[in-house]
């Protein structure tokens, strides 16, 4: 039997990148999945592709930080999904400049999307799980969340705040049976990253010990270990994806 059979996952930013990636790996191993996004048209062909694999899907566009959508996306699922299982806040965006130069504008949209969308997904989502007794809630954070980055302050700052807002939602409902971790990916080929200077890519590329950048699909392994029950004991907690990039 397939490690998720007969759970509900909800993966935010899932039109495309490290966000598709996991609602398929999800899917793939047999659970149905609410794939939601700004993208209305990306969100229908990777709700197709998990149809295609046998699994139930619904395609829902939404802006995770706008209340009033993040309520139409909970009560949408409730009309199609008797439970709502595991949460991946993966929608994320970045508005990179020096901090002397950042405009308001760009530090308010990076925090609203990267750190306010998840506390509202996990704040509407939790009730379920709490009634259930079951949730497995993954945010995807970043290594310079924990590190700090030049030219990200805001992005940075978005994804430390993710990690502290994981840590805290574990102790809070860790005792409904409700589990709540990160993952920090570190340099990982996609759309978000296609768009960075030659001379960037190659310097990341040169901290990374294994050597290559990482791919969505390594992300969403460990996220798919992360809401198995392989780990249910484990709470809290952030695992870095990013081939060695940053050691503890
Ligand atoms: P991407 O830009 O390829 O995909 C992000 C998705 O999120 C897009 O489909 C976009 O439409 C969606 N999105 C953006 N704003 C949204 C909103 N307000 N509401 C709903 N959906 C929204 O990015 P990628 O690389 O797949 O990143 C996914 C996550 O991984 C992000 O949280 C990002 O910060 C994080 N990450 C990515 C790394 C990388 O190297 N690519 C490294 C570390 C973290």
């Amino acid at each position: 039997m397939a490690a998720l059979n007969n759970r509900v996952a909800v993966v935010t930013g899932s039109a495309r990148g490290i966000g598709r990636a996991i609602a398929l790996k999800l899917a793939q191993a047999g659970a149905d999945v609410v794939v939601t996004d700004t993208d209305a048209s990306g969100i229908e062909q990777v709700a197709k592709e998990i149809r295609d694999m046998g699994r139930k899907a619904l395609a829902v566009a939404a802006n995770v930080a706008d209340a009033g959508d993040i309520a139409l996306l909970v009560k949408k699922t409730q009309e199609v999904f008797p439970t709502l299982d595991i949460l991946v806040n993966n929608a994320g965006v970045t508005r990179d400049g020096l901090l002397l130069r950042m405009e308001e504008k760009d530090w308010d949209l990076v925090l609203s999307v990267n750190l306010k969308g998840p506390f509202l997904l996990t704040k509407a989502v939790c009730q379920i799980m709490m009634k259930q007794r079951y949730g497995r809630i993954v945010n995807v954070a970043s290594v310079v969340g924990q590190t700090g980055n030049a030219g990200q302050a805001n992005y940075s700052s978005s994804k430390g705040g993710l990690i502290s807002l994981t840590r805290s939602v574990a102790k809070e409902l860790g005792s409904r049976n409700i589990t709540c971790n990160a993952v920090a990916p570190g340099f990982i080929a996609t759309p978000m990253t296609e768009k960075l200077d030659v001379k960037l890519r190659e310097a990341y590329l040169k901290a990374i010990p294994l050597n290559r950048a990482g791919t969505p699909e390594d992300v969403a392994g460990a996220v798919l270990f992360l809401v198995s029950d392989d780990a249910a004991y484990i709470t809290g907690q952030v695992v870095g994806i990013d081939g060695g990039m940053f050691m503890r």
